[in-house]
């Protein structure tokens, strides 16, 4: 499928609600919406892709210390996946860390979750550690790095 035209920008309050819409959609244990709203605050980069006005995904990334930035969500609306929005929005927010001083980016992700491990490598990211039952249901997470020095 080809990718749409997007537009990605940095989220604001208003988005919230389309932001909440896309995370229980795409995850057995959605972050609580007032979590989705203090990631704003957060330094980092928290963006949202947009296609004609309408919010197809939203990736959130932080700055954990100096030098280490940490991807703590990335969706794509149901209807909208495998036409590039992930991508995008991957690349966009590591370049957003990269500018703000961070040398590694860090994220966690499921170990079952093909799709997304597939989009990770692509971009570069390496599997280097695992936390036993990480996630709440018992899922073990792959913890995956991509040096942005
Ligand atoms: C993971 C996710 C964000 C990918 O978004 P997307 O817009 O569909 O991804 P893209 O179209 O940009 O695909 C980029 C790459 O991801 C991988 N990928 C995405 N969907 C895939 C699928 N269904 N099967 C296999 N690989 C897949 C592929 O490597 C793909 O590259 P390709 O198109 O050259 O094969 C999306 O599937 C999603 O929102 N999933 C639910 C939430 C989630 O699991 N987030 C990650 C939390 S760690």
């Amino acid at each position: 499928m080809s990718s749409p035209y997007l537009v990605i920008r940095d989220a604001s309050l208003d988005d919230l609600d389309e932001i909440y819409k896309i995370e229980k959609e795409s995850f057995p244990d959605p972050y609580p919406k007032g979590l989705l709203k203090a990631f704003l605050f957060f330094p980092g980069a928290y963006l949202v892709a947009l296609s004609e006005g309408l919010i197809l995904g939203y990736a959130i990334g932080v700055v954990r210390y100096e030098t280490v930035g940490h991807i703590i969500s990335i969706a794509v609306s149901k209807e909208k996946r495998r036409s590039g929005v992930g991508r995008q929005l991957l690349a966009k927010s590591v370049e957003r860390l990269r500018l703000k001083g961070v040398q590694s980016v860090r994220l966690e992700v499921r170990e079952s979750n093909v799709e997304a491990i597939d989009l990770y490598k692509k971009a570069g990211f390496l599997a280097e550690d695992k936390i036993e039952g990480y996630y709440v249901d018992g899922e073990s997470a792959l913890v995956m790095y991509l040096s942005v020095k």
